[in-house]
């Protein structure tokens, strides 16, 4: 079939349909009309996706994530653009697509086609292929970003420790990494700091705590200043306890909630030792803060750490996947790999 501006497109295509029925993610593989997809104005032939936990959400039918279903998750998607009447986007154009809509209220990235404004893709980093951004994913972005944010707010590599939490997980594993190369000292906070302990050290953590170890004195507001900062993944407790260790002038980036979205701490940190609680938001970050973390993640070589952490997989296997993120139970990052079609249909 023809888009509006001529290119040829396949007539349908295969995604996953979330229906939102269950506790528990659920997703089959279907073949959809492209006809049906929003009349957004770039189209992209998705070659890599990726599972983050807004996905498990999404599939278990949580609320607050899908806008309506049935419909295909996938806050995540690299490929190629196919047809664009966007005048940024050309045909062959190599491009990342993560949140905003996608995957919310927009047909998401577990599809072997997407179609977007013109304001969601950022250009592919030279010298990657699609499927090295969807090592990293949203949970990459996000880790970037947080980055990106504790050196704009002063923290340099000498600062001293920087607590990782949520450290095996997506976000998590990418920070740790992150955090390594480019020279900070990073405290892998993990509840598996034993099960995942040879892995947390090959991605770069200098040091590993348990939760409890965190934990530790939380009986009082402030404890011993023992972090320059953090890049925080949960939320909850967690991040309280963060904040009572986070020394003088130190600062903390909070990226998470899967610990909890309340947050129970005293204004002590803030108001005796000046520490600053950073709010980090993948979804919406402006374009120009993202082009530069996807650059700063390409630049960094950090793909090479994370290899051993990922787990690709096809499509029609994601489903487990999802439960067990949900649950978890994952160690790392799980990418899909989506061939292209034999021939069009
Ligand atoms: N703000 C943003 O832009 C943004 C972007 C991406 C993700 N997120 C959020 O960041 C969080 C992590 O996402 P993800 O994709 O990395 O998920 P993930 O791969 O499932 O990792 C989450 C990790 O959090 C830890 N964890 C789970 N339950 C916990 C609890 N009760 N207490 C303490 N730690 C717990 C676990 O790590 P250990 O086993 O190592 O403890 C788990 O692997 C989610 O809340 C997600 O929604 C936010």
């Amino acid at each position: 079939m023809s888009d509006r501006d001529g290119a040829v497109l396949p007539h349908s295509y295969r995604a996953l349909i979330a229906l939102g029925d269950g506790e528990r993610p659920y997703v089959r593989l279907d073949r959809l009309a492209t006809s049906a997809l929003p009349d957004h104005p770039v189209t992209v032939r998705v070659e890599a996706s990726s599972l983050n936990y807004k996905d498990a959400l999404a599939a278990a039918g949580r609320p607050g994530v899908m806008r309506r279903y049935p419909g295909t998750p996938g806050i995540d998607a690299a490929g190629t653009v196919l047809a664009s009447r966007d005048e940024r986007w050309r045909p062959g154009d190599a491009v990342i697509v993560t949140s905003y809509d996608l995957g919310m209220g927009t047909p998401g990235g577990l599809a072997e086609l997407i179609r977007v404004p013109g304001d969601w893709p950022s250009a592919l980093p030279a010298g990657w292929q699609p499927a090295d951004a969807m090592a990293f994913g949203t949970a990459g972005l996000t880790a970037a970003l947080a980055l990106q944010r504790l050196r704009a707010h002063g923290l340099d590599p000498g600062a001293g420790p920087v607590a990782v939490t949520g450290a095996a997980g997506g976000v998590g594993s990418c920070a740790v990494a992150l955090l390594a190369q480019q020279g900070f000292e990073g405290i892998a906070v993990s509840g598996r700091s034993e099960t995942e302990a040879e892995r947390l050290r090959a991605l770069g953590a200098s040091a590993l705590w348990t939760r409890e170890q965190l934990a530790e004195g939380s009986e009082r507001p402030l404890r011993r200043a023992d972090l320059a900062a953090a890049v925080d993944a949960v939320g909850g407790e967690p991040l309280a306890h963060l904040l009572a260790r986070v020394r003088r002038d130190g600062v903390v980036a909070a990226a998470g909630t899967v610990a909890g979205a309340a947050l129970a701490t005293s204004v002590f940190p803030f108001v005796l030792r000046g520490v600053a609680l950073l709010g980090i938001d993948s979804a919406e970050a402006a374009s120009e803060a993202r082009a530069e973390a996807w650059q700063l993640l390409a630049e960094s070589g950090v793909l090479e750490r994370l290899r051993p952490s990922l787990h690709d997989v096809g499509l029609e296997e994601v489903e487990p996947w999802l439960a067990a993120l949900l649950e978890s139970r994952v160690a790392g990052r799980v990418r899909v790999v989506l061939p292209a079609p034999s021939s069009p249909v």
